[in-house]
């Protein structure tokens, strides 16, 4: 009887494992475009060692700007050998005061861990419900994929966070840039879709730097 399942399963599981198609990487080649499954594979041959570690989290990022954060990413573009599997990763560095204005990931889901400080962190589901909490060093909090965000310092010293997505490429849109900071958003229609009067929409193109 046990011969018999055995022999069902290894002749029912070849077709499977014969079509399979093994490969360990694919790192990415960044001279050609990305697409939906990521960026096309480099040629094996040319692929080393540095293709598998990124060092640009020994330092914190440049946080000298109106929101008083940097994000330092590793993602495909920047760390070729995440691609095609399914992770990456970045450094968040908050000065004092320092925001990620509500943005969104649209490719993956985000896991934070806080590194240093203290950190204000919350997202908005799709049904308006808003889950925020203080987080200190040692935390950890995960923002579902494609839903809007937020972190802010809310310690005196710098706050800094290790995060990483699902996707080798989760994409970032910060809502106010995408409102205030485009070259090509007529006011006459932000104002009609986020209901703002044109002297508030115009004051935040100024600060966001958004013409047209
Ligand atoms: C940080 O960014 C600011 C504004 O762009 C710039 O003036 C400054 O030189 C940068 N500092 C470093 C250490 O790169």
């Amino acid at each position: 009887m046990l011969t018999i399942l055995f022999l069902f399963l290894l002749f029912s599981s070849t077709p499977f494992s014969a079509n399979a198609a093994v490969q360990d990487f694919c790192v990415a080649d960044p001279t050609l475009p990305e697409g939906p499954a990521g960026y096309s594979c480099k040629k094996p041959a040319s692929v080393t060692v540095n293709d598998f570690t990124f060092s640009g989290f020994e330092k914190a990022g440049n946080t000298s700007n109106i929101i008083k954060a940097a994000v330092t990413p590793a993602f495909a573009a920047q760390f070729p050998g995440v691609n095609g599997l399914g992770i990456s990763t970045a450094r968040l560095d908050l000065a004092p005061g320092g925001v990620v204005p509500l943005h969104t990931h649209p490719g993956g889901t985000e896991l934070l861990v806080v590194t240093e400080g203290c950190i204000q962190a919350g997202f908005i589901s799709s049904a308006n419900t808003v889950y925020y909490e203080i987080l200190a060093e040692g935390d950890v909090m995960v923002f579902p994929q494609g839903l809007l965000h937020f972190q802010i310092n809310v310690g005196d010293g710098n706050a800094v966070a290790i995060v990483s997505f699902n996707s080798p490429s989760p994409g970032l849109q910060i809502t106010s840039i995408a409102l205030f900071g485009s070259k090509n958003f007529p006011s006459s229609i932000i104002e009609k879709v986020t209901f703002l009067d044109d002297a508030q929409v115009k004051k935040l193109k100024g600060v966001l730097g958004g013409t047209g």
